[in-house]
């Protein structure tokens, strides 16, 4: 997209707020969630500085053009753009700063805690250069008592009363840091901020209560207001029951292909309960995307540091795993070989309206099916272009006669599926779902699919005359 060609907003609430009194906020981080949220508060009504060290993004971004794929994202920073600063100059963001939110990233580490790096960055940068009161507020998903050491951290780091007069800064600057974790999901992540089913404030100071609350009083929306550490256990057990939630789905639908049982006839009626909900219901290839494998996994680290084994979260990391290559190693059954035919893959982000691959089941079934020999032609709306930067495009070479493995990435479905011996169905976009039964029959050598993703009915599918194998289904 570019800054010229605006869509309709999807969203009913057009109208940029304006605030009789405005804080002054920095985001530091605009990725995911630093960038929406940091957009979706200067909608409003706040002025909003959002700092990254990604030189390129942010250039893309004073020219008006969202880093990232994310729907009404670019069209709330051309109405907002007024409110909106975008720089790497840390130092300008957040010396005048009321309040300053923390969006980076707490990867993964090998051993399956999160990485503190990135805002300890911060945590030191904000330390360095505040010259009046503020708010700290971290967003980013991090362990329980952090929130705690960052502020300590940054106590610890910033100058003395002495050292400010000698630079003729101000003395006695005081900066707390409260909790204010972010539940929005990759897709759907404006709409999700704006019209969040509540937001989350942790903090034990009257001060930094009253400024959470100038900040998110426009938007209108349930606070729930609670300690440091029980805000930060709320969003790890929120994503990881999400996580669980998949992953007891997933283990039933195994378990119904077994004993001839439907899984999304088992989840229709299990969705009609409240206390069971229908939302979180599908059955498919498993969860990925850059919260759901992370956070499992740094619930479970920080539960063994305590010396306690979270065992129903440590299941549904087993579940998963397994999950993503089951259709791979259906196929294998299926098939002597890879090597030499076409694979049609239809999907590679980690789920619909979203760029972000982290995670992604395609990353794990790719390489596999490379290294099989399958010379694979990939489609994804948005997504090819950041899968050709982790697989680039290469073309057959042959080793003894056997075949390393092909990939090339295609503009529509009808160009991956066209004389395909085999397709897999990784990601649910509207686009691949428009696909009727027959045209798989049409277009495919041989009309063998595995569909992650159970888009399709199962006697459709035979009635067309696809093979078809999916989740939990017969
Ligand atoms: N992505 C989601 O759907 C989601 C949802 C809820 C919570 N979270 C959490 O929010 C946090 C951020 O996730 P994300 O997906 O937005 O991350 P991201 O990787 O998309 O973005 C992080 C950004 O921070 C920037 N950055 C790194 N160091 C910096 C520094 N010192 N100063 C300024 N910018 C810096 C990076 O360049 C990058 O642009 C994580 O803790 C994640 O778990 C993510």
């Amino acid at each position: 997209m570019n800054n010229l060609t605006f869509k309709t907003l999807s969203l009913q609430t057009q109208t940029p707020k304006t605030l009789s009194h405005p804080l002054n906020i920095a985001v530091a981080g605009t990725g995911y969630v630093g960038l929406v949220s940091g957009v979706c508060m200067a909608h409003r009504g706040h002025h909003v500085t959002c700092v990254d060290i990604d030189v390129k993004k942010v250039e893309m971004m004073q020219q008006g053009i969202s880093p990232i794929y994310e729907q009404d994202l670019e069209e709330l920073m051309h109405l907002n753009r007024d409110r909106l600063t975008y720089t790497t100059d840390y130092e300008s963001a957040y010396k005048k700063a009321d309040a300053i939110f923390i969006g980076v990233g707490t990867p993964e580490q090998p051993d399956g805690s999160a990485n503190l790096s990135y805002i300890a960055t911060v945590a030191r940068q904000i330390a360095e250069t505040v010259e009046q009161d503020c708010l700290v507020v971290v967003k980013s998903t991090v362990p329980v008592g952090t929130n705690d050491k960052v502020e300590q951290f940054i106590k610890d780091l910033m100058p003395t009363d002495l050292e400010n007069e000698a630079l003729g800064k101000n003395k006695n600057i005081k900066v707390e840091v409260a909790s204010n974790p972010e539940f929005l999901a990759q897709g759907t992540a404006v709409r999700d901020t704006l019209e969040a089913a509540r937001i989350i404030i942790g903090t034990d100071s009257k001060t930094a209560e009253e400024t959470l609350i100038m900040v998110y009083e426009p938007f209108g929306l349930p606070i729930v207001s609670v300690s440091r550490r029980s805000a930060e256990m709320i969003k790890y057990a929120s994503n990881d029951f999400l996580a669980l939630k998949i992953s007891y789905m997933n283990d039933i639908a195994n378990l119904c292909e077994l004993v001839g049982a439907d899984i999304q006839d088992v989840a229709k009626g299990m969705g009609f309960d409240n206390r069971i909900g229908s939302n979180f219901l599908n059955a498919g290839i498993g969860y990925g995307g850059s919260c759901f494998p992370k956070d499992t996994k740094a619930l479970e680290y920080l539960a063994k540091q305590n010396g306690y084994e979270l065992r129903t979260v440590k299941a549904a990391i087993d579940v998963n795993k397994d999950q993503k290559v089951l259709l791979y190693k259906k196929a294998c059954q299926r098939l002597i070989t890879f090597n030499g035919l076409k694979v049609a893959v239809l999907g590679l982000t980690f789920k619909p309206g979203t760029d972000d691959l982290r995670e992604a089941p395609s990353l794990e079934n790719v390489p596999l099916l490379l290294e099989q020999g399958a010379d694979i032609y990939a489609y994804d709306p948005v997504g090819n272009n950041n899968f050709k930067n982790k697989f680039p495009e290469k073309g057959t070479e042959s080793e003894g006669g056997h075949s390393k493995g092909s990939i090339k990435y295609v503009e529509s479905v009808e160009e991956a599926l066209q004389g395909a011996n085999v397709c897999f169905i990784f990601t649910e976009w509207g686009e691949i779902k428009a696909v009727r039964p027959e045209e798989y029959k049409r277009l495919m050598r041989t009309p063998l699919v595995y569909d992650g993703r159970n888009i399709y009915g199962v006697d459709d599918m035979k009635e067309s005359g696809v093979e078809y194998y999916s989740i939990g289904r017969k």
